[in-house]
């Protein structure tokens, strides 16, 4: 045979479809994918052959497929070579690259690593899975090869411990998707995760809390336990195990990253070593004292032990989110800061990360670190992982470091994938899949050699929120495949439409697979915008359903099967209360009916005066906010809703001239997690003339600050009277966040 695998040209991704019987939907979408004329037949004796090389990889095939091991093959195919599945070695300039060609007689895998004849294997088995006949696959050839070189899932394994057999599960699914990086955060203060020979302390004591559910140890005493206590919870992974996991890795192609998290989010380190807090007692702050050359000693003693058991090339440090207060009273801390002449606290914390790295590097290892390890300086050899935006990665790329970008807004899988009051409590923010899919990891401020620092992406599974395996899929799946599209298919490739049609085959290979994956709501979202130039709202309605039968009134009757179809949005003029549901076929019931009540208000485009300034971390669309025709979604970072920190907002909306005003409302947001709460109460007054006011109408607030769910309360108030100016106040009195959604004046 001809060596296939040189000179490769990747041809624009073809989705070709030739028989309607024929699911060539993988994901993540090869660079090219031909399907050609019949099928390859699987019979219960079929042959697996293997070039010596890839043996491993073949063996995992057949005992996917319960076939019988494979046998050693070396040499070309020829005519009388017997119909089998074969996997050959063939040399090539790209990594992880490979080929899959199937027709009738045999199906080929080739690939010049063992990280290619993976993903070509996991291609064959995607394959099958997505035929209703596993048995039967239709001929086709693949020739494919990733856009980025890193492609991660972290597991926080730290809010709750899961066994070896979930993370096991974990990465049989990141394989048959193509994800290379699994990167565990073993560390952190609801647990210590990894056993460490010589601090056993360490998972006798701080791997075990006092309470199951974190959210109730998190508000209750933060307590820790011991193994064997009956109420401890908890767990942790001995060393024995871990490196059953990085060899279980290894064998799917995928490396293990440890992160052992400093200098902050270590209380349960100084739990049991509370001589390197700065107070010297254990529970009183969460960063280690960089004062104390003991905290180096025993950082670097567990380093070396995390060393020896993951073979990755980085090592992560964490290094996010340590506060500064306990640092700027201790002695010891302001010793090092004036021997080392370190300018303040964040040079205290980037002094830290620099020893570690040394150190890292003297055993041959790269730091891997959170985006705060650029303040007070990044260390030479360091690699950031952006999560607070992508602004840490940009600075990082521009200044010669790699980066691996996992932005909180488009990566954190602990955020909400749909409507909250449809899902189980998470911690917050929204991200639909198809706002995962949306992300380009390579941001348009880099030019092309900074580009090249952009290793790849990576998904992050905090899991404060997530108590169990099943909820863990839940909250993982179907979004990680939008993530794996992301890593390795060239954005040039990346179309939604595919995608989801994909999506629609792939949730058979989830069930195939047992994954208690999210399945998309019947609910529909209906949202309108203001049209300055219409004077009317444009309404659309959305589903998660592929292709739905929507139907709708504008009446405010319940839809029906006989209603008008909704294909394309639509306009509407005053106040419209505007019904949907999607109808269910062949017995045309339909599901839940969704309803929203829009109006094109007297204060779209009017100027908005901000007598208290709004937030500058939340500013939104700035003074257009308010007054934009948009109202905002379930989370407060969607930039349609304003935010006010600490002090009240207070604006005064003018129109464009006074005129007959029957109400105004305002809506706010609640979520205590982050520290946002509803207001006090809500005033609103008005005048004609900007100068007298009149006496301000008050709204109580009846949403208790104790709740701590998502909600979103209107402010309403019937005025009757004629005005050009309308001010809104609300008072802030928790001095947390408020935030504030359209002022709607009717
Ligand atoms: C992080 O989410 N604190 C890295």
């Amino acid at each position: 045979m001809k060596k296939i695998l040189v000179g490769i040209s990747l041809i624009a991704f073809r989705f070709a479809v030739a028989q309607s019987s024929v699911y060539t939907g993988v994901v993540p979408a090869p660079a090219s994918l031909v399907v050609t004329e019949g099928n390859f037949v699987f019979g219960d004796e079929t042959p697996v052959f293997s070039d010596p090389a890839f043996m491993g990889v073949a063996a995992l095939y057949a005992q996917a497929t319960f076939l019988s091991s494979p046998k050693a093959y070396r040499g070309k195919l020829n005519a009388s070579t017997t119909k089998g599945i074969y996997f050959l070695k063939q040399r090539s300039n790209s990594k992880e690259a490979y080929r899959l060609l199937v027709n009738p007689f045999s199906v080929l895998v080739i690939a010049s690593d063992q990280s290619g004849a993976t993903h070509g294997m996991e291609t064959l088995l995607q394959l099958q899975l997505l035929q209703p006949d596993r048995k039967t696959l239709p001929c086709l050839s693949v020739a494919d090869t990733p856009a980025f070189a890193y492609r991660g899932l972290m597991l926080d394994v730290s809010r709750h411990f899961y066994p070896v057999s979930t993370v096991k599960k974990m990465i049989d699914m990141m394989a048959l998707y193509k994800l290379n990086t699994l990167h565990l955060h073993l560390a952190d203060a609801a647990g210590w995760r990894i056993e460490i020979k010589q601090y056993p302390e360490l998972t006798h004591t701080a791997a075990w809390r006092t309470e199951q559910r974190w959210k109730d140890w998190w508000n209750g005493n933060r307590h820790y336990s011991t193994e064997g206590e009956p109420g401890a919870y908890g767990g942790y992974y001995t060393q024995q195990e871990a490196r059953q996991l990085v060899k279980y890795a290894a064998d799917r192609s995928i490396t293990i990253i440890p992160e052992i998290e400093m200098p902050g989010h270590s209380e349960e380190v100084m739990a049991v070593f509370p001589q390197l807090a700065c107070s010297g007692k254990p529970y009183t702050q969460g960063e280690l004292c960089l004062g104390n050359d003991s905290t180096f000693i025993v950082l670097q003693n567990i380093l070396k032990e995390i060393i020896d058991i993951f073979p990755s090339r980085y090592i992560h440090i964490g290094g996010d989110e340590a506060g500064k207060a306990a640092w700027k009273k201790c002695p010891k801390c302001q010793a090092r800061i004036r021997t080392e002449h370190l300018a303040d606290e964040h040079e205290l914390q980037s002094y830290g990360i620099r020893r570690m790295e040394k150190f890292l590097s003297r055993h041959g290892r790269h730091l891997l670190g959170w985006d705060e390890i650029l303040e007070g300086g990044l260390a030479p050899g360091a690699t950031v992982m952006s999560w607070r935006g992508e602004s840490g990665g940009i600075k990082a790329a521009k200044t010669g470091h790699d980066v691996i970008m996992s932005p909180g807004g488009y990566c954190y899988f602990d955020a909400y994938q749909a409507n909250p009051a449809t899902q189980p409590e998470a911690i917050g923010g929204f991200l639909p899949i198809s706002k995962v899919y949306s992300y380009n990891p390579v941001p348009g401020e880099l030019n092309s050699t900074e580009a090249k620092h952009i290793l790849g992406v990576q998904a992050n599974v905090w899991t404060e929120y997530i108590p169990t395996t099943e909820h863990l899929e839940y909250m993982i799946f179907p979004r990680l495949l939008a993530l794996a599209e992301t890593g390795w298919t060239k954005t040039a490739n990346k179309n939604w439409a595919s995608f989801e049609e994909r999506l629609q085959q792939q949730y058979l290979v989830l069930q195939r697979r047992n994954i208690n994956y999210y399945r998309p709501i019947p609910n529909l979202e209906i949202k309108a915008e203001a049209d300055t130039n219409e004077h009317a709202s444009l309404v659309r309605i959305l589903s998660e359903q592929y292709k739905p039968d929507i139907r709708y009134t504008t009446d405010g009757s319940d839809p029906t099967v006989t209603d008008t179809r909704y294909i394309n949005p639509f306009f509407v003029k005053d106040t419209t209360t505007i019904k949907a549901a999607i109808v269910q076929h062949p017995d045309s019931t339909t599901g839940p009916v969704a309803s929203l009540t829009t109006a094109y208000h007297k204060a779209v485009g009017a100027k908005v005066m901000y007598n208290l300034p709004y937030s500058k971390n939340y500013p939104a669309q700035k003074e257009y906010t308010l007054v934009n025709g948009q109202k905002g979604s379930f989370t407060y970072g969607d930039g349609q809703w304003q935010g006010f920190d600490s002090g009240d907002m207070d604006v005064t909306v003018e129109l464009k001239n006074a005129m007959e005003l029957k109400n105004v409302s305002i809506s706010f947001m609640q979520l205590t997690g982050p520290g946002v709460y509803m207001p006090g109460y809500v005033e609103f007054s008005w005048s004609e003339d900007g100068k007298t006011f009149s006496h301000p109408v008050r709204v109580e607030n009846n949403v208790p600050a104790t709740q701590s769910a998502l909600s979103i309360q209107p402010f309403k108030a019937d005025i009757g009277v004629r005005a050009k100016y309308i001010k809104v106040f609300a008072q802030n009195d928790k001095k947390g966040f408020l935030f504030a959604d359209e002022i709607m004046i009717f």
